[in-house]
């Protein structure tokens, strides 16, 4: 099948790559030049450096001369003549008031419409079928189906088709999915989406699912809120547990829970925060549009002010429980992405945390993350004010806890596990120690021995022995 891809962010490059490595002929578009010539570069290092997810580069090139990369829009027209399906991969951030800030989508759309009432030379009798692979309203499919009619475009259909990708797994989760989701009205669309999945189509242990776009796009919103109140309630409630009542160890209460078949095994770590580009913004989606429908939102409402109320708790135990005010201090931030294996910051613990630092006045910052400091400082630079220059970034963990006061790890990278060597090498106490991750779990009775103070997520406060 010949695709089209527009946006080759997180979905559309892990997606597009998927697809070109399953046969089909891809072309992807993207507005951001530098992201189009750094993926479609051919080498693995420098695709890497613009999206960090594991094996995407090696799919790239191994791919290579079944995709291509264009910031130039007349590559569209031109493929639009012959085009099966365009899958868009638009940002779909929220918006001041938890709505949708679908300006991205229409954008595309219009130039998209434009374009199509051109194809065949403007006879459209090329069948193209409109993916929307973006996470996007409930009723977006028809939305759709009327932007496109009112521009003139014809023989068209509309598909719901939601991505469930998990970053930093992108690639690995599409080789081998659970499910695929199609939201479609009719059997040409179907049987059309049918051909680009066939590879998947009828693979072992894999659900395909076919639905009407409403259910397709309110499947995706409705797994993302589950998956997120999940989350908070293992960090709220569970941690809490461990938290409160000294002699309980959070994971053993884990074991417990998910040895539990009707309770499942995922989203029993513990952290400091849930962050990230989707369970966020998709819940509030989801509070919005249930909301404006008539129903009672409260229940939505407090799984995301659980989420807050635990980086608040966490950042706020440094003074209640250890006494350590930040103005004036040196701090470190071990992690910056909004988990392990990305290079992805949207709504990460650290910005809130940093930009919470700054605003109480400390007077260092010292920042270490593996891949996300280039994506961190761009974010950061726009959101901060002339005290955003007391944040540096260091290469290794070592240089940024050195001259420390405390450290702070906000992210899973499992080779923060080893910290505790770090810390001991570069930060003699009195020093405070702030795991937003568990990282150090196991080692906080032996570090609290050499006269550290430990502050953990799921853990009671730990005074260092007096030295
Ligand atoms: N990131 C995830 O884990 C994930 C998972 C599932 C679903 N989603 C959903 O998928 C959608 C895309 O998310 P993402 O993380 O890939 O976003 P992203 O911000 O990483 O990428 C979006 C890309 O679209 C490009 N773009 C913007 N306007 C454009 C235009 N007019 N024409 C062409 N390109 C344009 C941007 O330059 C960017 O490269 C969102 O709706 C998101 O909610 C994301």
């Amino acid at each position: 099948m010949k695709l089209i891809y527009i946006g080759a962010g997180f979905v559309g490059a892990c997606s597009a790559a998927v697809m070109a490595d399953s046969g089909h002929e891809v072309l992807v578009y993207d507005i951001d030049r530098e992201r189009v010539k750094m993926l479609g570069s051919k080498d693995r290092d420098i695709i890497e450096q613009c999206l960090f997810e594991k094996g995407l580069g090696d799919m790239l090139v191994r791919s290579a001369e079944k995709i291509s990369f264009t910031g130039d829009f007349v590559e569209v027209e031109r493929a639009l003549n012959y085009t099966d399906a365009i899958f868009m991969c638009l940002p779909t951030p929220e918006k001041g008031d938890g709505g949708v800030d679908l300006s991205f989508y229409d954008q595309a759309a219009a130039d998209l419409s434009a374009a199509l009432k051109k194809r065949n030379n403007s006879e459209q009798t090329q069948y193209v079928v409109l993916v929307n692979k973006s996470t996007v309203p409930i009723d977006m499919a028809d939305r759709a189906a009327a932007l496109f009619t009112e521009a003139g475009v014809k023989n068209f259909g509309v598909v719901s088709n939601p991505e469930f990708l998990v970053e930093g797994k992108a690639i690995d989760g599409s080789l081998k999915p659970d499910r695929i989701v199609i939201g479609g009205t009719s059997a040409k669309d179907f049987a059309i989406m049918k051909n680009i999945y066939q590879r998947f189509a009828t693979a072992p242990g894999v659900q395909y699912i076919e639905v009407n776009p409403k259910e397709a796009a309110a499947g995706k919103l409705l797994a993302n809120f589950l998956l997120f109140s999940r989350l908070v309630n293992t960090y709220d409630v569970v941690g809490r547990v461990a938290e409160m009542f000294p002699g309980i160890a959070y994971e053993k209460l884990r074991t417990i829970l998910m040895s539990d078949e009707r309770i499942g095994q995922w989203g029993f770590f513990n952290s400091a925060f849930s962050g990230g580009s989707c369970f966020i913004k998709d819940t509030k989606s989801l509070k919005k549009q249930l909301g404006e429908a008539g129903a009672d939102v409260a229940h939505l409402q407090r799984v995301l002010d659980g989420n807050n109320y635990q980086l608040n708790h966490f950042y706020e135990r440094a003074a209640s429980q250890a006494n350590f005010n930040f103005s004036g201090r040196s701090v470190a931030i071990i992690g910056v992405a909004f988990k392990r294996d990305t290079n992805d910051v949207r709504n990460s613990a650290a910005l809130a945390v940093v930009q919470r630092l700054i605003n109480d006045g400390a007077a260092e910052i010292r920042i270490y993350d593996p891949a996300a400091m280039p994506m961190f400082k761009k974010m950061f630079d726009l959101a901060s004010d002339a005290r955003g220059k007391i944040i540096k970034y260091f290469d290794t963990e070592d240089e940024a806890l050195q001259n420390s006061e405390a450290g702070m790890i906000l992210a899973d990278w499992p080779k923060f596990r080893t910290l505790g060597d770090a810390i001991k090498k570069n930060c003699p106490p009195p020093y405070l120690i702030m795991d937003g991750r568990r990282m150090l779990a196991g080692q906080f009775e032996s570090l609290a021995d050499l006269g550290y103070d430990i502050i953990a997520v799921g853990s009671p406060f730990v005074k260092g022995e007096e030295l």
